[in-house]
């Protein structure tokens, strides 16, 4: 089978520039498609001549191509009228656009990930829902046209009349800074139109080449609808190889940092670009509002962190008082729709600008499939929102409204983690040694470099005889676990680790060194890297007085140990975890996450029991029992590790004032849900008992049935259930 990169070879040869090339190569198979529709004159296929003819004709701007080789003009025109047959269908248009962006050496830095057709079409059926039809549709990063075609193909479902097709091709518009791309897009939107008439130049007129970031939009009128799919790189890493180049880059980052109005019944022009890294979504997620008309329709497709970062509450805020928001779809790359990491996460909004703003928001989340636009979504009011998200007004990732409902129960019984009268009292969040600016001034160094001897008891000898101790990184943090994995090799992200298990702390090895730090404060380390789909969320451990945490592991320090050790076992319980599994949306517990989170309500006989039970927990790791002086000096009762685990749970979803079906909820082993416990009650062969028990402390009536069994009525549990009051914290 012929390929749309087989054509390159020919291209090449003919117009040794590699945009040219490319823009050969499409501009062949386009004619070559075209020649197919009839389009071309008589013949249904072209010949060498017959090809450059027709090449220089679809071209929007003069190609430089060797016109004299005419047996390679001959072999392109073979090859490409095989390529279009493979393309001739629907589908075949994203494997055309996708080898397009595949052989483009800058796509990362343009952003050139185009919307596959699986969700362009239901962009497409969302944005023109209702009626009537949008007479003027923008997408202001057209690229090769994947939205802007799904849209033409939805107006021919929606009108099969054949007579209208052309107005409906004319009512796209479209901006794009990469001109080859921009030339594939006109081509495709009139390949789509084919039988109607619509001419490729009229077509061309209404997209064009620009920079939609510096464009003068408001010398026309606001459009009546906008779908679209920004480039999501950062502007951090300098000017683009890409079409655009140096220029643009500079032009665009220049216009991102001047605040100018825009449509004048909006706030200025990037003004909501949060501070942070310079992103290229989030000037598009600005601008989308001011294109479009009062009472216009927007779907926009965004990553992820346009929900859930700090540098996006401005945006948040800005869209739920500028769009009633209809919903937002959050998926999870798991079926591939853009060849990045399965773990991003993008998401789908809908909305219609309205200056009444969001009363109501409609979410769902963890979808995977394109279908799930259409599935029903939880319905969220702008008040409970406020509720939900934090200070940085999150948007959670939702599932169900019990869920919600949930969540809501935590907030209303909890206390924010870093309120300064909570039941713990002052709590600092503090990131000791930054890794990157630390190490440039020689405050640590790595551990192969050292001719470093461990003594056993958490100090190393160095050569020179200086006592240095580990630098704690988040890899080395657990669950009550300071030295969870050991360094084996290399540095930074390739860096390779092992887990430590029954190893003893002679046999550990740290990825650096350092002096011993001699203040000594009462913190808990928390392991900064994570994620909400990992066996466990939140990962906490108390850590050596004199070993100083990196940034990856920053510490919350507390008034005293009694408390630290009250809000260890809190952090490592699974009810704590239930509500930080979702809030966390992306792939670092950020302080900002931290502040959405909540302290269960305690009294001071729970805080004296959950302090014994971390004590007792911190003191089973073989690592802390290792070290010469262990410096937790609260005693611990004699807790088994199940009995303490159990008390734990039941006290802190007491804390929370969840009932026994409620718990039963946030234990949920099943494997269908993300975020839920099954990968730990699969890892930690107690789990299961430490769940059934701490349900059964909460209502004895529960003990005889196992969790497994309790799977379906869990699912079961409505908000109303989830809402009912338990009894008063017990302590042990
Ligand atoms: C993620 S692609 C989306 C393309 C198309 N809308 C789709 O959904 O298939 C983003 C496009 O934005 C273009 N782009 C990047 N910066 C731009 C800018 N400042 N102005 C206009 N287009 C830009 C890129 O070249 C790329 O083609």
């Amino acid at each position: 089978m012929t390929r749309w990169l087989d054509l390159l070879a020919h291209t090449r040869e003919l117009a040794p520039h590699d945009r040219d090339s490319v823009r050969l190569a499409n501009l062949a198979t386009a004619a070559q498609t075209a020649a197919a529709q009839g389009r071309l004159g008589r013949h249904r296929r072209l010949d060498g001549l017959a090809l450059i003819a027709a090449v220089h004709k679809l071209a929007l701007t003069p190609l430089a191509a060797d016109e004299g080789a005419l047996l390679t003009w001959r072999a392109l025109a073979d090859d490409a009228r095989r390529v279009a047959a493979t393309f001739a269908s629907s589908s075949g248009t994203d494997a055309w656009v996708e080898a397009f962006q595949g052989a483009d050496a800058a796509r990362k830095s343009r952003g050139a990930y185009a919307t596959p057709r699986a969700l362009g079409a239901p962009m497409a059926r969302l944005l023109l829902q209702g009626a009537p039809l949008p007479r003027r549709i923008v997408d202001p990063a057209a690229g090769a046209g994947g939205l802007l075609v799904a849209v033409l193909h939805e107006l021919r479902r929606i009108d099969r009349d054949p007579d209208r097709l052309r107005e409906h091709a004319y009512r796209l518009h479209g901006v794009e800074l990469d001109p080859v791309a921009r030339e594939l897009c006109c081509m495709l939107i009139w390949l789509a139109a084919a039988g109607s008439g619509a001419r490729l130049g009229s077509i061309a007129a209404r997209v064009g080449v620009d920079n939609a970031i510096t464009r003068d939009w408001w010398a026309d009128d606001a459009y009546d609808a906008l779908v679209m799919n920004p480039p999501w790189d950062s502007l951090r890493h300098g000017p683009a190889a890409a079409g655009g180049g140096e220029l643009e880059h500079e032009a665009t980052v220049a216009r991102l940092t001047r605040e100018q109005p825009g449509d004048p019944d909006l706030p200025a022009l990037f003004s909501a670009q949060g501070r942070g890294d310079r992103n290229l979504y989030k000037a598009f997620a600005e601008l989308a509002p001011h294109l479009v008309r009062p009472q216009g329709r927007l779907v926009v497709l965004l990553p992820g962190a346009w929900s859930s970062d700090l540098g996006t509450q401005q945006l948040r805020r800005r869209y739920l008082a500028q769009l009633d928001v209809k919903r937002w779809t959050s998926f999870e790359n798991r079926y591939g729709h853009f060849p990045i990491d399965g773990r991003y996460k993008f998401g789908i909004l809908t909305a219609i600008r309205d200056r009444a703003g969001t009363g109501t928001l409609p979410i769902r989340a963890f979808a995977a499939d394109a279908s799930e636009l259409r599935r029903a979504h939880v319905r969220v009011s702008a008040a409970e929102l406020l509720r939900l998200g934090g200070p940085a007004e999150i948007i959670p990732d939702l599932t169900s409204r019990a869920e919600a409902q949930l969540m809501l129960r935590y907030e209303r019984h909890g206390t924010p983690l870093f309120d300064p009268d909570g039941v713990l009292g002052r709590v600092v969040y503090d990131r000791e040694v930054d890794l990157t600016e630390d190490r440039k001034r020689g405050r640590f160094e790595r551990l192969e470099r050292l001719d470093a001897a461990p003594l056993g008891n958490g100090r190393w000898q160095g050569a020179d005889g200086r006592t240095l101790v580990p630098l704690v990184e988040g890899r080395m943090v657990g669950p009550y676990e300071f030295h969870q994995k050991s360094w084996v090799a290399g540095s930074g992200r390739t860096a390779q680790w092992t887990y430590a298990n029954g190893h003893r702390l002679r046999d550990c090895r740290p990825q650096f060194l350092v002096a011993p730090a001699d203040e000594r404060r009462q913190r808990i380390a928390i392991c900064d890297v994570t994620s909400a789909t990992n066996t466990r969320t939140v990962l906490a451990t108390w850590v050596p007085p004199e070993w100083p945490c990196g940034n990856t592991a920053p510490v919350l320090v507390f008034e005293d140990e009694r408390r630290a050790l009250a809000a260890l076992a809190i952090l490592n319980s699974m009810v704590f975890d239930w509500l930080a599994r979702r809030v966390v949306a992306g792939l670092h517990l950020n302080r900002f996450y931290l502040e959405a989170l909540r302290w269960p309500t305690l009294g001071a006989a729970d805080v004296d029991a959950l302090a014994a039970a971390g004590a007792a927990l911190q003191r089973f790791s073989p690592r802390y029992a290792d070290l010469d002086a262990p410096a937790i000096e609260l005693a611990s009762p004699p807790l088994d590790y199940v009995d303490a685990h159990t008390l734990v749970e039941a006290t802190v979803a007491a804390g929370y004032r969840l009932a026994a079906p409620a718990l039963e909820t946030v234990l949920d082993p099943t494997t269908t849900d993300r975020r839920g416990f099954w990968r730990h009650f699969a890892s930690d062969p107690h789990a299961r008992t430490i769940a059934e028990r701490a349900v059964a402390r909460l209502d004895p009536a529960r003990a005889a049935v196992p969790i497994s069994g309790r799977r379906a009525r869990a699912r079961r549990i409505t908000s109303a259930r989830a809402g009912a009051a338990a009894g008063p914290p017990t302590a042990a």
